[in-house]
């Protein structure tokens, strides 16, 4: 014992350089050193012993073996901590958590930005008759947008109604109108039918509609409103034009488009929209006299390719996951 404490060198260096990986080396470790029978025990038990003059000196030597020990047997308990994690992750494979579809993100940012102006949400059938997706809405019994080119209709030959997959949201507003008293304010967002297809047009699309009916609303509430949302939605700095046209349902009439910078500065219609026409609120038993109102009917998948610059409407619904991750995309 006595040459160990005169030269510890050896010890300690032996000690150091012990391999500690595994429980069995710990074991090994602890049995030499530290153990009943192990070298520290025996050049404690041989330090006691000694006269004091001596032990300062020895004792000095002895703490710092105990150092040693003490570090390795800490180095391995941190080993074998990062062992444990390293373990974890390589056992279990990271599984693809998905994310929610652009169209859905685009919806509820839509929901938002009208919520801050009272709009609440309302929903109808995508099944629909002739009479809530044509009739109330003033459409003329001739009008092409009912011609089997544009319309899906179902074979509903022994049903007392004609149905069809509805082709845009407005029979919501009829729907609520009928069932419910003004004042109205919400927003009807859902899926649209028609048969229609290339890059920007889409048999399956979907719309949000938007009502607000009161007793002093105007052309004017009906710009600014749609304005405040193409700022909030696009940002100030954006493009945007109202170009008159026709609806049967809205007197006047017009439609939004959008500047479509990625496709060299053209145009892109995002929504229709006017003044609820007289006829329509008389269709629900509405007082046109006293309650007025403006709709507007929003493309979804339009405000998404405009916004991420995305120029085929077919690769929201192909299901391609580089596409759907926002993470590999935008
Ligand atoms: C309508 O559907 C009216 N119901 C909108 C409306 C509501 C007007 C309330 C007035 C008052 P339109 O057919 O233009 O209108 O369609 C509205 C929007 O849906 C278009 O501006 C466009 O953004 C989008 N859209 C229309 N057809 C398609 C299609 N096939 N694929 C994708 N988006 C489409």
């Amino acid at each position: 014992m006595k040459e160990l404490l005169d030269n510890p060198v050896k010890l300690i260096e032996e000690i150091d350089s012990f391999s500690l990986n595994t429980i069995a080396q710990k074991i090994e470790f602890q049995t030499r050193y530290t153990g009943k029978e192990g070298i520290f025990k025996k050049l404690n038990e041989y330090f006691r012993n000694l006269p004091p003059e001596e032990k300062k000196n020895y004792g000095l030597i002895l703490n710092k073996i105990k150092v040693h020990i003490e570090n390795k047997l800490a180095s391995f308990k941190i080993q074998s901590a990062n062992f444990k994690r390293e373990d974890i992750t390589r056992s279990i494979e990271t599984p693809f958590l998905g994310s929610t579809h652009i169209l859905n993100d685009v919806a509820e940012e839509v929901i938002k930005i009208f919520g801050r102006l009272g709009f609440e949400v309302e929903e109808g059938p995508e099944v629909e008759t002739e009479f809530y997706n044509f009739t109330a809405l003033n459409f003329p019994e001739n009008h092409p947008a009912r011609d089997m080119q544009d319309t899906f209709f179902i074979n509903s030959e022994d049903l007392d109604s004609i149905y069809i997959l509805r082709t845009h949201t407005s029979p919501v507003q009829i729907r609520k109108m009928i069932n419910g008293k003004p004042p109205f304010r919400f927003l009807a967002p859902g899926k649209v039918f028609r048969c229609d297809h290339d890059a920007t047009h889409s048999p399956i699309f979907h719309q949000i509609e938007g009502l607000y009916i009161d007793e002093l609303v105007s052309f004017q509430d009906l710009k600014e409103t749609l304005h405040f949302f193409a700022e909030e939605f696009f940002g100030k700095d954006i493009e945007l034009r109202f170009r008159p046209s026709f609806f049967p349902f809205t007197e006047p009439s017009a439609e939004m488009d959008i500047q479509w910078e990625f496709k060299g500065n053209r145009w892109l219609e995002i929504l229709g929209c006017g003044m609820v026409h007289p006829q329509v609120l008389e269709n629900c038993n509405i007082d046109s006299k006293k309650w007025k109102g403006f709709a507007f009917g929003l493309g979804v998948e339009r405000l998404a390719m405009l916004k991420y610059n995305i120029s085929d409407i077919r690769l929201f619904y192909e299901g391609d996951v580089r596409f759907l991750t926002p993470q590999l995309n935008h």
